[in-house]
């Protein structure tokens, strides 16, 4: 896979800081309702992408939450996702009965969210959900849709508000996506 990090490009905004923080909040508010009877909900945030988007939401979480992180093999420095998903580090709590919420940053192909769900649902969780910030429907490959979903997007290559593009620019404080400029930008 060629690697285009090294490629000029600028980033068109697409969701504002704003936006986002609003819709957080009615996520919020949705998973408070789903989770009213559990005593602690455990969040598992897969990283990278999803430490801005997990900060956010637990604090508009008034509820007795555990986090925890399960970090999966990323893209490299490339733009292709992979259809192989492995576990670089795992949970580091037991979920066996537990209420789980897991937090993924965009569900693409969808491999990443179907593999990590499959692997939490063979350790008995009580109740298993998940949430994306980003969902890109028309890429989708593994049969998975999240329980709740902040924006739907078109297959664009975004970057900011924790989602990175060869590392880079997770700390923008919005979304907004990758366009390539220069010589060769239309290839
Ligand atoms: P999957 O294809 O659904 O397995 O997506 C895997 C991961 O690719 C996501 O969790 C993101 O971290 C990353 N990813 C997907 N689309 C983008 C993007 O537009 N920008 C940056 N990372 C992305
Ligand atoms: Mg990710």
């Amino acid at each position: 896979m060629p690697d285009t990090a090294d490629k000029p490009y600028v980033i068109d905004p697409m969701l504002s800081a704003k936006t986002i923080a609003a819709r957080i909040e009615d996520l919020a508010r949705a998973i408070r309702a789903e989770f009213s009877g559990s005593d602690k909900l455990v969040v598992v945030g897969l990283l990278r992408g999803s430490f801005v988007f997990i900060a956010d939401l637990v604090r508009e979480l008034d509820m007795n939450v555990e986090v925890d992180f399960v970090e999966t093999s990323s893209y490299g420095n490339t733009m292709e996702s992979s259809r192989e998903v492995r576990i670089l580090k795992d949970l580091r709590g037991d979920i066996a009965g537990r209420d789980v919420l897991v937090v993924e940053d965009i569900v693409d192909t969808g491999h990443t969210l179907a593999h990590v769900l499959h692997l939490l649902a063979s350790r008995h969780p009580r109740k298993l959900r998940t949430i994306a910030l980003l969902d890109k429907p028309s890429r989708r490959e593994a049969d998975v849709t999240a329980d709740w979903t902040g924006f739907e997007i078109p297959d664009e290559f975004v970057v900011g508000y924790g989602i990175d593009y060869a590392q880079r620019n997770r700390n923008l404080p919005f979304i907004g996506k990758v366009r390539f400029t220069g010589a060769g930008a239309a290839e």
